[in-house]
């Protein structure tokens, strides 16, 4: 665990990406308490300048030498990157906060989303800590309170994710589509097999050979660590010309009955959640609303008719704040108090 200080040396990697830039102005929004903020990339970024409460910080390349007297390292440089450096920021005494892949399946590392199982950072045997994936993050935000009260047996989701959630590059790629089919000029194409732009790609992360692709398993996977190995999930994950924010249509299956206005009460009552149901005046959760959001949305709460004891919703959270760095900043808060 760590050290209580006044101030914490804090090692942002991948930094300059989609977001490391979040994970920066959290930081700085939630006044963490940082002495130092070291911040790191690939090669290409060496030299560039990143604001943080007034003054530039020079962005260096990742190497191993970069994580000594560093006390919280949070990492957004991919899993790759997250393999070969995490250990190294640990051996050198740092708690790691990783938002890639690479260490969430290991079961010597917590996986956390504060709201759901704080409880897990007691023991942190690696020194390092995985943040989940940010389709994940949101639906057990929602779903932890529903669980509680009613014991969730099965969950259907489908998913409606941005093209932030592949990164910087495929923000891009959707922008210079969209202007390339207005202007009738050749579509770039370098980050979706398919085109993105005016289009929905049933395909996120690589497939399996059981059929699905491995961000519907992660879902599958990190729900079993995090909530409850008993609960049986299924997901259809896919990819929407959105910019930022991931919105999800969720179904549970309850061993109690809940209906629509006890869950909308538990819901409202819940941490990090906000409740935006009024269909009547057309309100329900929007992407481009919650965009720059801290909180899980859920509308359209409904109760599934096909079965007993069944609800239906619709949740949407801003994938690089709760989805990504905020999720990670608040671990950093957890660990610090
Ligand atoms: N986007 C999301 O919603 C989201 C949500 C949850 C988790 N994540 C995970 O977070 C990580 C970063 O995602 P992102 O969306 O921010 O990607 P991104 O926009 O592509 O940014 C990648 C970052 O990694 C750095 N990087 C790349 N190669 C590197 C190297 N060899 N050495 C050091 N740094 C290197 C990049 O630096 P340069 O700028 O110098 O290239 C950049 O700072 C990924 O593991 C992703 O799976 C993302």
């Amino acid at each position: 665990m760590l050290k209580k200080k006044e101030g914490y040396v804090v090692a942002v990697a991948g930094a300059t990406g989609a977001v490391g830039v979040e994970m920066v102005s959290i930081l700085e929004e939630r006044n963490f308490p940082v002495s130092e903020l070291r911040l790191y990339a690939s090669e290409q970024s060496e030299g560039k300048q990143m604001e943080f409460h007034g003054k530039n910080i020079t962005v260096h390349k990742l190497a191993d030498d970069s994580f000594e007297g560093v006390d919280i390292a949070l990492f957004s440089a991919g899993a790759s990157r997250s393999l070969e450096f995490a250990p190294v920021a640990a051996k050198a005494g740092a708690i790691v906060i990783d938002n890639s892949s690479a260490w969430r399946m290991d079961k010597d590392c917590p996986l956390v989303v504060p709201e759901v199982n704080s409880h897990h950072l007691k023991d942190i045997p690696k020194g390092i800590i995985a943040n989940p994936n940010c389709s994940t993050i949101q639906m057990l935000v929602a779903l932890k309170p529903l669980h509680e009260a009613a014991r969730i047996k099965r969950i259907v989701v489908t998913t409606f994710q941005s093209v932030s959630g592949t990164g910087k590059k495929a923000m891009d790629e959707l922008m210079d589509q969209t202007v390339a089919l207005l202007g009738f000029k050749e579509l770039p194409m370098k980050v979706y097999p398919h085109q993105i732009a005016f289009n929905c790609l049933p395909h996120i992360d690589v497939f399996l050979e059981n059929g699905y692709t491995k961000e519907e398993m992660k879902m599958v996977h990190e729900t079993h660590k995090m909530l409850d190995p008993d609960i049986k999930v299924t997901a259809t994950t896919v990819r929407v010309p959105v910019f930022r924010c991931h919105s999800e249509s969720i179904n549970i299956e309850t061993e109690k009955k809940l209906t629509a206005n006890e869950a909308r009460a538990i819901l409202a009552a819940a941490p990090g959640v906000v409740v935006f149901d009024d269909p009547s005046r057309n309100v329900y959760p929007l992407a481009i609303d919650v965009a720059g959001k801290d909180d899980t949305y859920v509308g359209r709460i409904r109760e599934d008719e096909s079965i007993e004891n069944g609800l239906n919703m619709w949740v949407v959270a801003d994938n690089l704040r709760k989805g990504a760095a905020l999720n990670a900043v608040q671990i950093a808060e957890e660990l610090i108090k």
